[in-house]
């Protein structure tokens, strides 16, 4: 896929492909830049009723005078057009697209320009619908896989918008293919996609990106008191590592932003084994890890000038004679002793030692992203990943970038009230807090690990991946995070 920004006539664009946008009057908005014979016919197209008066719905008509393709957008009232129907409409268009051959698509974007629509946010929505639409499963099939169009994409707009179009485009591109990569790492089998395969995903980002990376073995690992962590991963036999990623571009004294994956590469649950139902999906338990690296990567595209390090504590959750029990007790890296109710609970545990040792960045902001709880999907279902801060501008900070995005967050609750519901009678704390409330008192559990700094917990359950016939990882909430960042480095 190849972006260009393109300023001439529209008519003189050779092109197999253009997108026009129809109006609730039945007028094509772009109508005075085409050629006359174009525009009557498509009025009559328009005119015997095939493009229904939906707005956001589309119709795609074979050749008509010089293109092979015109794809017709109903957007109603230009003027009222909102970015999310206009996003949803440019991936149908791209999804429609994907079994498609031809060379070059056009798209005239000053027919979608209003208040909530930019010229910006206009061409990397764009990039982001065809790059996430394209993407393909590097799967294992043995048989030939189909080739996937690789086309020209032009976005059309006047001279004066070079900056703004050129901009999106790069923005795009780059939280596209940080996106892609987290979709790359969720969707390989955790034979492969192990704790050591995702440190050496970090290493290959440092190269190709001037980062600093360390990766922490077993014995660094239990060098650190890091029990809780350790006491996950001690059923399983692949090594536990602790991966560490830093992006030093920001000013040398600013406070770094410190995003924290939660890495379980396999999480069969451990002695309180998972139901065999849909049990492979456990492999994508690690797709708050791949959203912290495909966070880093974008990072590493754009250069963002910002103090940015990646937290990822990485291991298998399984049963064998080592594993840990329902009854032990383990002591965290903070000190804090938990008492295991319920092994199947590992998320918080390995993320309660990564937050504890994110406290020596001295950070500006910790977020950490998991897959946490099955709870929070029965909460939000699969379209909003859901906030819990300690710090209301924060989490306002995260929803609104959702919101722009289009990404979407929804806040929960991280009252006091609840924390009771973790107490022990032997230890500081169990790690579960009864079947009321399962993804607050995961949150609760973490916050008190995140006392020292401004934190956020996104919990991703519901949102990281697909289940069914189009099983498949998201690539959420890497739009979120981009965004979020973006904007933080330009402030
Ligand atoms: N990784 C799971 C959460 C999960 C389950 C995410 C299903 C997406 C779909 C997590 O480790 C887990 O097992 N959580 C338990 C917590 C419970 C034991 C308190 C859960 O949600 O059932
Ligand atoms: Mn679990
Ligand atoms: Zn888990």
């Amino acid at each position: 896929m190849k972006f260009q920004f393109k300023s001439d006539l529209i008519k003189k664009i050779q092109a197999d492909i253009i997108i026009l946008a129809v109006s609730d009057k039945n007028q094509i908005l772009n109508s005075s830049d085409l050629d006359k014979p174009l525009v009557s016919k498509l009025k009559y197209i328009i005119k015997i009723g095939d493009l229904s008066s939906k707005v956001g719905d589309i119709l795609i008509t074979h050749s008509v005078e010089q293109y092979s393709r015109v794809i017709l957008l109903r957007v109603g009232d230009q003027k009222k057009l909102t970015s999310k129907s206009f996003f949803n409409s440019l991936e149908k268009i791209a999804r429609n697209l994907k079994s498609k051959n031809f060379g070059k698509l056009l798209i005239p974007l000053n027919q979608f320009i209003n208040k909530d629509i930019s010229m910006y946010s206009a061409s990397s929505f764009l990039v982001r619908a065809i790059v996430n639409n394209n993407y393909c499963i590097n799967s294992q099939k043995t048989v030939a896989k189909a080739k996937v169009n690789s086309y020209d994409i032009f976005l059309h707009g006047d001279k004066k918008n070079i900056s703004d179009i050129k901009l999106g485009i790069r923005h795009g591109e780059a939280i596209s293919n940080g996106a892609n990569l987290t979709k790359d790492l969720g969707n390989l089998p955790p034979n492969i996609c192990t704790p050591t395969y995702l440190a050496n995903q970090a290493k290959k980002l440092a190269k190709e990106f001037n980062m600093q990376v360390k990766i922490l073995d077993k014995k660094q690992i239990e060098k650190l008191k890091m029990g809780s962590f350790l006491s996950v991963s001690q059923g399983s036999r692949e090594a536990p590592k602790f991966i560490i990623l830093e992006h030093k571009k920001g000013p040398k004294n600013k406070k770094p932003i410190v995003l924290v994956g939660k890495g379980i590469t396999f999480d069969a649950g451990g002695i309180s084994l998972k139901p065999g139902t849909a049990m492979d999906e456990m492999k994508y338990d690690m797709c708050g890890a791949a959203t912290a690296l495909g966070v880093m990567k974008m990072a590493g595209l754009l250069k963002l000038p910002l103090n940015l390090v990646c937290v990822i504590p990485a291991c298998e959750n399984l049963p064998d004679g080592a594993a840990l029990k329902p009854g032990d007790i383990v002591k965290s890296m903070s000190g804090q002793t938990i008492e295991i109710l319920n092994t199947d609970a590992e998320g918080r545990l390995v993320l309660c030692d990564a937050l504890t040792y994110s406290e020596r960045y001295n950070p500006d902001t910790v977020i950490d992203i998991a897959t946490l709880t099955g709870a929070c999907v029965i909460a939000l279902g699969h379209h909003a990943s859901a906030v819990f801060s300690n710090d209301e501008p924060l989490a306002k900070e995260l929803l609104d970038a959702g919101d722009e995005a289009l990404d979407l967050a929804w806040q929960m609750p991280l009252w006091d009230e609840y924390q009771p519901l973790l107490n022990s009678n032997f230890a500081d704390m169990a790690n579960i807090g009864g079947r009321a409330a399962g993804s607050i008192t995961a949150a609760c559990f973490l916050s008190r690990y995140a006392k020292k700094y401004n934190w956020a917990h996104l919990d991703i359950a519901g949102t990281a991946w697909i289940s069914g016939a189009q099983k498949s990882a998201t690539g959420r909430p890497v739009n979120l995070l981009s965004q979020f960042l973006i904007k933080r480095a330009t402030k």
